[in-house]
């Protein structure tokens, strides 16, 4: 699909966004003023980027403060209800088409990193090992391998493996994701799928098939084993390339009618190909990219020799006329990749005035992006086959539930201490409360309003007061009797509290 309408395709020029084929306008530009009108995104703008920084008491990664993530949908929604105390979950994703990353692939992986650190949420990420298979010439075995090697690029990017779940489709398909996948499907036509994908009799029938597999993670009881079987228990996020939009769009147009919540999303621009904005990083096309596996002799001759450059043709005109730095690619992926602001701008101001030649801001790439790469490729070292099981254990997560709630429960019922003598009383504990909670709210599951870490139903105080007046001890030690007492003392002031508020109800209403 162009991002021309119709009746616009002859004259517009041939902009291409999709998820499968990106490619510039007749200018050699990505004109993403219109992308964000056509797709009906909005910007990001400072006052969102400023709540940000308050909420998480994080400074914006330069991703941000730089307008690189420039789009969203419903981002300030999701500040909002964190400003109120709830949580939410990342999504994001990778369809294994080559041995390894580029370096555009690493923008939005680095950008979900220091969302999952400043926000301290839990993330799910996706290798559409079956989209790859549908879409390009390779076995479904090759795609599962490759699934795998790019997790371990994926893992070395620093994410927290309590929090974080990697998934390959091939490999998780479970009941509860394979469950909102088809009722998502039913939701959209062929019609549709055609206009908002451009598929074509020619697409085969598991490509028409293929987008409910990326909708669905965005409801999160795909993921019983971290979130429960709430379709609402936790909003998500997704953080994307905007070249995926088109899936989420479809997925934010189902949603109500799932009974779920519509994904927000927060989307970038594209890191251009070494060659220039207009052309395509390709795996086919070595030196169209620098890879995550790249020797420094490697970045050092792609840079030199194929990075285009919006310099003067000679070291005369470049003196006289500068550089233009809409095209340079150096300059251009300098704003991704240099994090120190100040010497950005000195370097924008040098070689856009022709202080600075083409050859002195290519060597500041060379020496930003090797070390770069080489810290990159020793923390992939240290990623094993069995660190990598640690992200794709489906049965670890007790672990989630517990850091989700902690500070709800102590807020309700003060801090828990631990049985003395080993076994993880607080965990165990913990978890029995959520499964009979998961169970309950699998009964009411179009229920709303029930984000984690937001006040919660009335039923699950009610489940959680019942165990603890079940389970309180009359006698015992010290410190059971201690903890008895805390919980009735909780339990009392809540009430009271309750009571107070409804005598004040009572009265405004006479
Ligand atoms: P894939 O493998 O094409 O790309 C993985 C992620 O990288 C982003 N991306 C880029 N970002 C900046 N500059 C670039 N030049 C560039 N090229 C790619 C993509 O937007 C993506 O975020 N179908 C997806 C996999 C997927 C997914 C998701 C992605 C499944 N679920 C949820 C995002 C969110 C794919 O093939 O991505």
């Amino acid at each position: 699909m162009t991002t021309t309408t119709k009746g616009e395709e002859e004259e517009e020029s041939e902009q291409v966004v999709t998820p499968w084929d990106v490619s510039a306008g007749a200018d050699g530009k990505i004109d993403y003023a219109k992308l964000v009108r056509e797709f009906g995104c909005s910007e990001i703008d400072e006052n969102l980027i400023e709540r940000i920084e308050r909420c998480t008491k994080t400074k914006a990664h330069p991703f941000l403060r730089r307008g690189l993530f420039f789009a969203h949908r419903e981002l300030d929604e999701i500040v909002s209800a964190y400003e109120k105390g709830e949580k939410f979950y990342l999504y994001t994703g990778r369809g294994p088409s080559s041995e390894s990353l580029h370096l555009g692939h690493l923008v939005p992986f680095q950008f979900t990193k220091w969302l999952q650190d400043a926000f301290k949420v839990p993330l799910v990420i996706q290798l559409t090992d079956d989209e790859k298979f549908l879409w390009k010439d390779l076995q479904l075995e090759d795609c599962r391998r490759l699934a795998r090697e790019n997790a371990k690029d994926i893992a070395a990017c620093g994410f927290n493996p309590e929090t974080t779940f990697i998934f390959a489709d091939a490999s998780y398909m479970c009941s509860s994701f394979y469950v909102n996948m088809v009722k998502i499907a039913k939701c959209v036509t062929f019609n549709q799928a055609k206009g908002i994908f451009g598929f074509t009799g020619d697409s085969n029938i598991g490509q028409i098939g293929f987008p409910p597999v990326q909708a669905a993670p965005s409801f999160p009881d795909c993921f019983p084993h971290m979130f429960g079987m709430n379709k609402k228990s936790l909003k998500c996020l997704i953080p994307c390339a905007i070249d995926q939009d088109p899936y989420f769009r479809m997925t934010r147009d189902v949603s109500h009618r799932i009974g779920g919540y519509k994904p927000a999303l927060v989307e970038s621009r594209f890191f251009p190909a070494l060659k220039g904005e207009s052309g395509k990083m390709s795996a086919s096309d070595p030196t169209s990219a620098i890879y995550v596996t790249d020797t420094a002799k490697e970045i050092k001759n792609k840079i030199n020799k194929h990075a285009f450059s919006g310099g003067g043709a000679t070291i005369e005109e470049q003196r006289e006329n500068g550089a233009n730095l809409e095209v340079d690619v150096p300059w251009k992926w300098l704003n991704f990749f240099l994090e120190d602001d100040e010497k950005l701008k000195e370097i924008g101001e040098k070689y856009g005035s022709g202080e600075m030649l083409t050859g002195e801001i290519k060597q500041i790439l060379v020496d930003v992006l090797t070390p770069m790469v080489e810290e990159h490729q020793k923390r992939r070292a240290l990623v094993t086959d069995e660190v990598l099981d640690v992200y794709f254990n489906p049965t670890k997560t007790p672990k989630v539930f517990l850091d989700l709630f902690r500070e709800y429960e102590e807020k309700e019922f003060g801090k828990w201490e631990k049985k003395k003598g080993g076994g993880d009383s607080e965990n165990d504990d913990l978890c029995a409360a959520l499964e009979e909670k998961m169970k309950l709210e699998g009964a009411t599951e179009n229920e709303e309003g029930c984000a984690i870490g937001a006040p919660k139903s009335e039923d699950w105080l009610r489940i959680r007061k019942e165990r603890m007046q079940r389970d309180a001890p009359t006698e015992g030690s010290k410190s059971a009797l201690k903890k008895a007492a805390k919980i009735k003392a909780a339990a009392e002031k809540k009430a009271a509290e309750k009571a107070a508020k409804a005598a004040a109800r009572g009265e405004a209403a006479t």
